[in-house]
């Protein structure tokens, strides 16, 4: 078991009231699972990625990453759990506009220092724009692709550290229906490849029914889970 949530909640306080977003989850990923979060707007989709992806703290409740229990780890063990486990695949692709395609995907090689020599990153970044379908891209700066193109190079920029699990939410919400179909296949073409475990949230069901294990998510519950 890679991920393992129980009895999960998150509470946001809100004034004098707060919003539970996430109300007692339970939920067993296992490693190389491809596994799709689904549910409408406001269900908790969002929050719960973060959440798993180390990105948020829950209120209550367990979170076991990698058989690391996930609250007797200090800041600095959270910070190097996220970096060496975790690629985070956001929405709105979150590249930075002022570099080119090559350095946004080299970037958490330079910042996690693991990246080794300038040759030997520069490899690993050549050999993922080859994955993607960028490598004649790599000079771009973002705001010179299409939509599907800068979630490509998101996708690579998550990778390039070689993490187990990768966390996309809502990646496709971007964009159209064809460019959405294609990031997926690439998902689960380096799923099935590298055996990294993917979880993405979409509350698209075109997108949900590529996945292996569906977690559908209602009103911060899970509803149902289906597995084919
Ligand atoms: N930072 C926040 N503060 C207060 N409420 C929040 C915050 N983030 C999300 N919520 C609320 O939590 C619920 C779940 O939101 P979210 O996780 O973003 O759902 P989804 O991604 O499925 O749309 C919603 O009711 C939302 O308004
Ligand atoms: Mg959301």
């Amino acid at each position: 078991m890679i991920i393992l949530l129980e009895d999960l909640w998150k509470i946001y306080p809100m004034g004098k009231l707060e919003v539970r977003a996430l109300k007692g989850v339970n939920l067993r990923i296992s490693e190389g699972e491809f596994v799709s979060v689904a549910g409408p707007s406001g269900s908790g989709k969002t929050t719960l990625m973060n959440i798993v992806g180390l990105i948020d703290s829950p209120s209550r409740g367990d979170l076991i990453i990698d058989g690391r229990e996930i609250k007797a780890q200090s800041r600095g063990g959270l910070t190097r759990m996220r970096r060496e486990l975790i690629g985070f695949v956001f929405q709105s692709f979150n590249l930075l506009p002022v570099l080119s395609v090559f350095e946004n995907v080299e970037l958490p090689l330079i910042i996690g220092k693991r990246g080794g020599s300038k040759a030997g990153r520069r490899e690993r970044v050549e050999y993922l724009l080859e994955e993607v379908g960028l490598a004649e891209r790599r000079k771009h700066r973002p705001a010179e692709l299409s939509g599907g193109q800068q979630q490509r190079v998101a996708i690579a920029r998550a990778l390039v550290t070689r993490p187990r699990i990768i966390i996309a939410d809502e990646p496709t919400a971007n964009l159209d229906s064809a460019s959405g179909e294609k990031v997926l296949g690439l998902m689960k073409k380096i799923n099935r490849e590298e055996k990294t475990t993917f979880l993405f949230s979409s509350h698209d069901s075109v997108i949900w029914q590529m996945a292996d294990h569906v977690v559908f998510l209602h009103d911060g519950n899970i509803s149902s889970e289906q597995r084919r």
